[in-house]
């Protein structure tokens, strides 16, 4: 049984007073849409066309992903008409199912266990049962509990307006039935719209018995329609991750100050503090600890690693056993090998920094290759931009480099070598030789240190 699933997301969502379009609102810092998108593509579904209002080329733009059908519904007429609009792009698959662009927690589990149902009949409505039903359509059933047909809340009686069961949206149905149906469509309703929900009563008038599930949550099946519900969700969808992480082995100090926008692979013991954010895809091997108010993006963290408090590694790689902060900065292509330690205020960019070498006061680091038990003391800098150009810095194994040096780039530090403390080295230093350039100190004894003049 092959599946299309149609996405809609042609709502204005003016709630969100935005200049963007309601579903390129993120959420885990990823497009409401491209939520559902990707649930969708998780089902292995066939087709999927996504229905994108007047003026959204804006939403196409940004998701730019040519597998999926782009289809604008110009004016919204209602989710039948909507629905209708991509039918053409769907004429091949056995069944439709219907998403919407601004529910974006829906799981996998709930559209497959639809789906299944839809194995035996020819629609299956996603519903859910509400303390507060207000706004929704309410599913009207009778008296041996069977579906016979959806009403919209403004086009309720009031003894249908008492039912809590109600229509989420999501349905799935035969391809050729719902072609068949949407074309019957009619706005003769309380809001002149071709209600897609019309199609439960033309099922049950040829004796479908029209199948029905529901949602293991309800934020499942939770929409966004400002930006009040949009961090609602958000929190909902942290609350999820960060109870999956801890399943799998990951503590989390405080589950409610932890954010993940992307993907993370953690091994066996992995700790985490406060407030840390993960973005992008992160691997943190076995035991790697994660110090409060860290920023981790799109990095990988090798086993034992220990990062301190206040750190933002991004784009980086830090090897075994590393010692990386408080207030460390690794920037993009930063590879440290094994037991490397950076410590409060350096920023180290582009470069590779090799086994047991120690960077652990007030530094820059940029563009350079270090070699294995460097010593890097405090205040060192690389000057490795002429303001036109970028170059190299090269230190070899064992070199010392004394606090608050410069290294003028390109420049090689060899082997051993030892830099005297405040040095500007502008020429390639000979290996396990001590270098220095320095002004001589000096002692003025005849110096006076000058007073205050009295005021008149
Ligand atoms: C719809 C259902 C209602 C259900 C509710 C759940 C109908 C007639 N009603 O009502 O039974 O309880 O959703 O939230 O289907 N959209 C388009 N084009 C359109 C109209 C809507 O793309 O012409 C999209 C919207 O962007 C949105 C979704 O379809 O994502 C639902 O539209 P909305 O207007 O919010 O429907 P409701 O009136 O809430
Ligand atoms: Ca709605």
């Amino acid at each position: 049984m092959s599946v299309g699933v149609v996405i809609l997301a042609a709502g204005q969502g003016t709630r969100m007073k935005s200049a963007l379009p309601k579903v390129l609102h993120k959420l885990a810092d990823k497009p409401l849409v491209s939520h559902a998108i990707d649930t969708a593509k998780s089902l292995q579904a066939d087709r999927i066309a996504v229905v994108y209002g007047h003026g959204g080329e804006q939403v196409l733009n940004t998701i730019n992903d040519s597998n999926l059908a782009w289809v604008e519904q110009a004016e919204q007429l209602g989710t039948g008409h909507a629905v209708e609009q991509a039918l053409p792009a769907l004429a091949d698959v056995d069944r439709v199912m219907v998403l919407y662009g601004d529910v974006p927690l829906i799981k996998q589990e709930t559209l497959q266990a639809l789906t299944d149902k839809a194995q035996q009949t020819e629609l299956v409505l996603l519903t859910v049962n509400l303390d507060d039903p207000t706004g929704y359509g309410r599913i009207v059933r009778n008296a041996a509990g069977q579906v016979e047909r959806i009403v919209e809340q403004k086009d309720a009686a009031p003894e249908e307006l008492a039912i809590s069961e109600v229509n989420t949206g999501i349905l799935i149905a035969d391809q050729s039935k719902l072609q068949q149906w949407i074309a019957k469509l009619e706005n003769s309703n309380a809001q002149g719209e071709f209600y897609l929900t019309d199609i439960v009563a033309m099922a049950v008038a040829e004796s479908i018995a029209v199948g029905s599930h529901q949602p293991e949550h309800e934020f499942e099946v939770m929409g966004v329609n400002d930006r009040v519900q949009l961090a609602e969700l958000e929190r909902r969808y942290q609350q999820v991750e960060a109870e999956r992480l801890m399943r799998a082995g990951v503590t989390l100090r405080d589950p409610a100050r932890f954010d993940l926008r992307g993907t993370l692979q953690a091994g066996q013991d992995v700790e985490i503090d406060v407030n840390v954010l993960i973005e992008g895809d992160v691997i943190l091997g076995d035991g790697v600890q994660v110090g409060a108010n860290t920023v981790l993006r799109n990095c990988r963290i090798a086993a034992g690693v220990q990062i301190k408090e206040n750190c933002v590694i991004e784009q980086a790689e830090v090897g075994p056993e590393a010692i990386i902060g408080p207030f460390s900065r690794l920037r993009p292509d930063t590879k440290l090998a094994a037991k490397v330690h950076v410590g409060n205020f350096v920023e180290i960019k582009k470069s590779t920094v090799d086994e047991g070498s120690k960077i652990n006061h007030l530094s820059y680091v940029g563009d350079a290759e270090v070699g294995k038990t460097v010593n890097i003391g405090a205040g060192t800098i690389t000057c490795n931009y002429d303001g036109a150009n970028k170059y190299t810095t090269v230190i070899g194994d064992n070199a010392f480099i004394g606090s608050d040096s410069q290294l003028v780039a390109p420049v090689e530090v060899a082997e051993g070598a030892t830099i005297g403390a405040g040095s500007t080295i502008t020429k390639n230093t000979p290996p396990n030789t001590l270098t220095l350039s320095r002004s001589k100190q000096m002692s003025l004894k005849s110096w006076n240190r000058p007073v205050k003049q009295p005021k008149d």
